[in-house]
């Protein structure tokens, strides 16, 4: 990192002399948007964020499958010096064993102090070529590019990696900076469905927390979104994804290394690193965000916090755009464990998130195995609901689509 500022004094007025070293690490990375597919010969991001350094590719597999060639015929034609590796972006493989590997690969074609890493995946792929960033030499240049909707509108934007070890999620990993991130919209186009709602409930999440419009507009477009995957009406779709990007920034200001531990962004993040490991991945990280903040919802309802209309808005949009809303792998006391390890995780308070109304969030300490136990039966009823030909909930209540 540069214009690193360090200085050091010695303090003479405390009986024994105290040597004191004190830095300030300035950092700024930029969040940069394609106009063609960024692997177009006439795109020069990709190549101008690289300039003349030397560049490890770290690819996921499917990236490499479907855009490998076009990568190399991109990185030959501006004159890249590349080296290419790829690993495995599913979840369960999130693990140091693939951090080694590309730290291996960097040794291996000898990456100088002044090369880069070049990440192009999804959130996981993202995380561990970011860690191995992180590690190799004591930290090198990384450049983010997402594929994958969370990609775009959470794990690409901060500078947190983090890698699944001894059967916690996330449990390893490192606060460092990117030097730039390129978002590609059209990556998304070869995205399974699935991952696409997954995405979606990142989103969600925003608009609960901070972004009713982000709600509405999803209340409308939401659907069209998941089957295009985001490649039909590019104004809305990119509308979408930028006022996401920026929600998100805007909450990370500030608190990008979370020393705050009150952290509206921790919505939906509490029950579900659970859910992910007792169903060993098969949930997606964005299905048991969805799952999470469902039950978060309903505790809201139970308390007393959240109106009924929000409630049922929020379900239907959950409808709306397929969002899971129960699951089966945790039970009430599952749960409560997982409350446990959350308040360990954030230095003995809870500061369990729960919307007050949309955009608005407070922070409760106490959350009872009552509160749980009834989350669990609300979801299950909803869900339930859904699956009943015409039982929609809230039906009418918004979703007037007018506005757009
Ligand atoms: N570090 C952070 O700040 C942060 C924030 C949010 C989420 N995350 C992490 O991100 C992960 C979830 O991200 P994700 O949903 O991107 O998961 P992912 O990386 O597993 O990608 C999902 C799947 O889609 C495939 N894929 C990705 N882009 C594709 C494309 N354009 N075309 C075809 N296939 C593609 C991948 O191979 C994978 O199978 C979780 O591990 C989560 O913990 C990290
Ligand atoms: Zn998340």
């Amino acid at each position: 990192m540069h214009g690193e500022k360090s200085t050091f004094a010695l303090d003479t007025t405390r009986g024994t002399p105290v040597l004191r070293m004190r830095g300030v690490l300035p950092f700024e990375y930029e969040i940069l948007h394609v106009e063609r597919p960024i692997f177009d010969p006439l795109e020069r991001t990709l190549a101008c964020v690289i300039d003349d350094r030397p560049a490890l590719f770290v690819l996921d597999k499917n990236i490499e499958t479907t855009y490998g060639t076009r990568l190399r015929q991109y990185v030959t034609a501006a004159g890249i010096q590349a080296v290419y590796t790829s690993l495995s972006g599913e979840e369960s493989a999130k693990t140091w064993t693939q951090v080694e590997a590309v730290v291996g690969e960097a040794i291996r074609c000898e990456l100088p102090r002044h090369g880069v890493v070049v990440a192009i995946g999804g959130g996981v792929t993202l995380d561990i070529a970011g860690l191995a960033a992180t590690v190799y030499r004591r930290g090198i240049c990384y450049v983010r590019v997402p594929t994958s909707l969370i990609g775009l509108v959470d794990a690409g934007l901060g500078i947190k990696h983090g890698i699944n070890y001894g059967g916690y999620k996330s449990i390893l990993g490192s606060f460092y900076p990117p030097e730039a991130v390129i978002c590609d919209r059209s990556f998304l186009a070869s995205l399974a469905k699935r991952h696409i709602v997954s995405g979606l409930a990142e989103i969600v999440k925003l608009g609960v927390i901070r972004a009713p419009d982000l709600l509405e507009l999803l209340m409308c477009l939401g659907r069209d979104l998941v089957d295009s995957r985001f490649q039909r009406h590019s104004e809305v779709a990119s509308a979408v994804l930028m006022r996401a990007e920026q929600v998100l920034l805007k909450e990370l200001e500030g608190n990008l290394f979370e020393s705050d531990l009150q952290r509206p962004l921790d919505f939906g993040h509490s029950f579900s690193p659970a859910i992910e490991s007792a169903s060993g991945y098969a949930i997606l990280h964005g299905e048991a965000v969805a799952m999470d903040m469902a039950l978060t919802i309903a505790i809201a309802l139970r308390r007393g916090l959240c109106s009924e209309q929000e409630v049922q808005f929020l379900f239907e949009l959950y409808e709306r755009i397929n969002l899971p809303v129960n699951q089966s792998v945790c039970g009430s006391a599952d749960l409560m464990g997982a409350l446990n390890a959350i308040r360990r995780h954030r230095g003995g308070a809870l500061n369990f998130v729960v919307p007050i109304q949309l955009g608005r969030v407070i922070f409760l300490q106490d959350i009872s195995r009552p509160d749980i136990e009834y989350a669990l039966a609300y979801c299950d009823s909803v869900a339930y609901g859904r699956l009943q030909p015409g039982s929609g909930l809230g039906r009418g209540t918004h979703g007037t689509c007018d506005r757009f």
